[in-house]
C-alpha cells in the first residue's frame, strides 16, 4: 500500500478550542504579538515545538505507574540506565531534567575562557551554555546546508575541511570537545550522514579531541541514514543508531524529542574522570545521580520511549508525515527550506514576504499571521532569534529568515496537517497584505522568548 498511516490508535483525546479571528486578534494584542506570551489554550494547532509535546503510549503511562520513587538506587533508574546504555553503548549514564541541564554540566566542566567548541550547528541553548562558560561556540555547516533551496540528502553535515583548518589554526589544546548535532535543528532539521559522523570522528581522533553527539533526534537521523545512505538501506535502524554512537565519546540528550516524553534528558559518556566531575555537579543542582532532576516515573517513560522511537513503522510514518506537509506546500508555490527535515518544515519568510525588510522581521510577521488566520502557533527562527546589534549600533540580521512548523510526535493526524496546509496557503495568497513588526521591549539574552512587538505602522 502507498498510504503510510499513523502506526497507532487513539485511546485518549484532548479537546482543542476553536476561536474566531477577532478573538485571536485580541489574544495577539494582549500577548504583544509574541506567540510565546499567549495562553496555549487559545491555540488550535500548536506547532511551536516538537520538544516535550509528544503523546505518550499506553505502555509509557503504564510505566509511569510502575515508577520507583526511591531517592537512591531506584529500580526505574536501572531500567533507564540499561536502555540508554543498550542504545548508546556509553559507560556512564547521568540523568538530567532536560537537555540544557546536561549541556550546562558538561560545559561548566570543559568550557571556559580561551576555549572553543566546534559543532555543525549549535542549538541556541547549547551555544548559550558554551558561551556562558566563557568559551566560544563555532559552527561549521556545509555550503549546501546554508542554502535553503538546495535539495541534498545530508544538509546537516559538518564542513570537514573548515573544521580541520580551524583545529590547526586555534590548536587542539583549546578545543575540549567537538560536537555533532543530529539532526541539525538550527539548520532545518537536516540529517548528518554516517560517513560525515565517521569522518568528523577521524579528524577528532587525529587531534585527540573527544567527539560528543547532541543526540536529541538520533532516531530520526538514523532513519534518514537508512533511507538515503546506500550502504545502510537494509540495516535495522537500531544498528545504525549503535554505529552513530560508537563514533562518539559521549552525548547530551533532550529526551523531550526522540525519547517521546514530556520531560527529561541525560548526559552519557565514557571518560571516568569527567563523569565523576559531572556527577558532583549533578548532585549540587539536579539531584542524586540515580534520579538527576527526574521522578522515577519519568525515567520509566524515557526507557519505554527509547524503545518505541526505534520502531521502523513509527519512523517511516514520522518522516513521511513531515515530508507530506513539505510536498503539499511546495506544490502550492510556498517557499520552504528544502528538503523537508525530520521534525519540522521551515517556511522561508524572506521569500514569502519579499516586501518586508529584514529589519521589520518578516518571520515574526508570518508567525503572527498564521495564528491570526488559522490559530496555528509556529516559531520565528530568524533575526528575532539570532539578529544582533553590533558595537557600532548596526543591525546584523540572521543568516536566514525562517518560520518553523515543528510537528509534535504522535499528536496530530493527517487532517490536522491538511488544515495547516490550507492556512499556510491562505496566508501565502494574501501575503501582500502582511506587514512587519518592530521590537518594543527585549531582555538581554534569548530575546525571542519574551520580547514584545508592535506592528510597523
Ligand atoms: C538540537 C537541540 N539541542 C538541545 C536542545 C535543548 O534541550 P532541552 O529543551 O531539553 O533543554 C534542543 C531543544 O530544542 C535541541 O533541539
Amino acid at each position: 500500500m502507498k498510504t503510510i498511516i499513523e502506526p497507532f490508535k487513539i485511546k485518549s483525546v484532548e479537546p482543542i478550542k476553536f476561536t474566531t479571528v477577532e478573538e485571536r486578534e485580541e489574544t495577539l494584542r494582549k500577548g504583544f504579538y509574541n506567540l510565546f506570551l499567549i495562553p496555549a489554550e487559545d491555540v488550535l494547532i500548536d506547532l511551536l515545538t516538537d520538544s516535550g509535546t509528544a503523546a505518550m503510549s499506553a505502555d509509557q503511562w503504564a510505566g509511569m505507574m510502575r515508577g520507583d520513587e526511591s531517592y537512591a538506587g531506584a529500580r526505574s533508574f536501572y531500567r533507564f540506565e540499561q536502555k540508554v546504555r543498550e542504545i548508546t553503548g556509553f559507560r556512564h549514564i547521568i540523568p538530567t531534567h532536560q537537555g540544557r541541564a546536561a549541556e550546562r554540566i558538561l560545559f561548566s566542566i570543559v568550557g571556559g575562557k580561551g576555549k572553543y567548541v566546534p559543532n555543525n550547528s549549535h542549538f541556541d541553548t547549547t551555544r548559550a551554555n558554551v558561551e556562558f562558560s566563557g568559551a566560544e561556540a563555532v559552527d561549521f555547516p556545509t555550503a549546501e546546508g546554508m542554502d535553503p533551496d538546495v535539495v541534498a540528502d545530508f544538509k546537516g553535515n559538518m564542513d570537514l575541511e573548515a573544521l580541520e583548518e580551524f583545529i590547526r589554526r586555534v590548536g587542539p589544546d583549546s578545543i575540549p570537545l567537538c560536537m555533532v548535532t543530529v539532526t541539525n535543528n538550527s539548520g532545518g532539521g537536516q540529517p548528518v550522514s554516517m560517513q560525515n559522523i565517521r569522518e568528523t570522528k577521524e579528524i577528532c581522533r587525529r587531534y585527540s579531541i573527544p567527539l560528543f553527539l547532541d543526540a536529541c533526534r538520533f532516531a530520526e537521523n538514523a532513519a534518514f541514514i537508512k533511507k538515503r545512505e546506500k550502504a545502510y538501506a537494509s540495516q535495522p535502524v537500531k544498528e545504525i543508531v549503535r554505529e552513530m554512537f560508537s563514533c562518539a565519546d559521549g552525548a547530551t540528550m533532550s529526551a523531550k524529542k526522540d525519547a517521546i516524553v514530556n520531560m527529561g534528558g541525560f548526559l552519557a559518556l565514557n571518560d571516568d574522570a569527567l563523569a565523576l566531575q559531572a556527577r558532583n555537579l549533578l548532585i549540587m543542582t539536579e539531584g542524586f545521580p540515580t534520579y538527576g532532576g527526574l521522578a522515577g516515573r519519568d525515567l520509566e517513560a524515557i526507557a519505554q520511549g527509547l524503545d518505541e522511537v526505534l520502531d521502523e513503522h513509527y519512523l517511516q510514518y514520522r518522516l513521511r508525515s513531515v515530508e507530506y506537509l513539505g510536498e503539499r506546500l511546495t506544490a502550492a508555490g510556498v517557499p520552504i527550506l528544502q528538503p523537508p527535515g525530520g521534525h519540522a518544515i521551515y517556511l522561508n519568510a524572506k521569500k514569502f514576504l519579499p516586501h518586508v525588510p529584514v529589519t521589520d522581521y518578516p518571520g515574526q510577521s508570518l508567525v503572527v499571521e498564521l495564528y491570526r488566520r488559522g490559530g496555528i502557533r509556529s516559531v520565528e527562527i530568524g533575526s528575532v532569534m539570532f539578529g544582533k546589534t553590533d558595537s557600532a549600533g548596526q543591525f546584523v540580521p540572521a543568516r536566514m529568515e525562517l518560520v518553523r512548523l515543528a510537528i509534535p510526535r504522535r499528536v496530530y493526524t493527517q487532517s490536522h496537517i491538511d488544515y495547516v496546509i490550507e492556512v499556510v496557503v491562505d496566508c501565502f495568497e494574501h501575503r501582500s497584505l502582511m506587514r512587519g513588526y518592530r521590537i518594543v521591549e527585549e531582555p538581554p539574552m534569548l530575546r525571542h522568548f519574551t520580547a514584545r512587538f508592535a506592528p510597523v505602522a
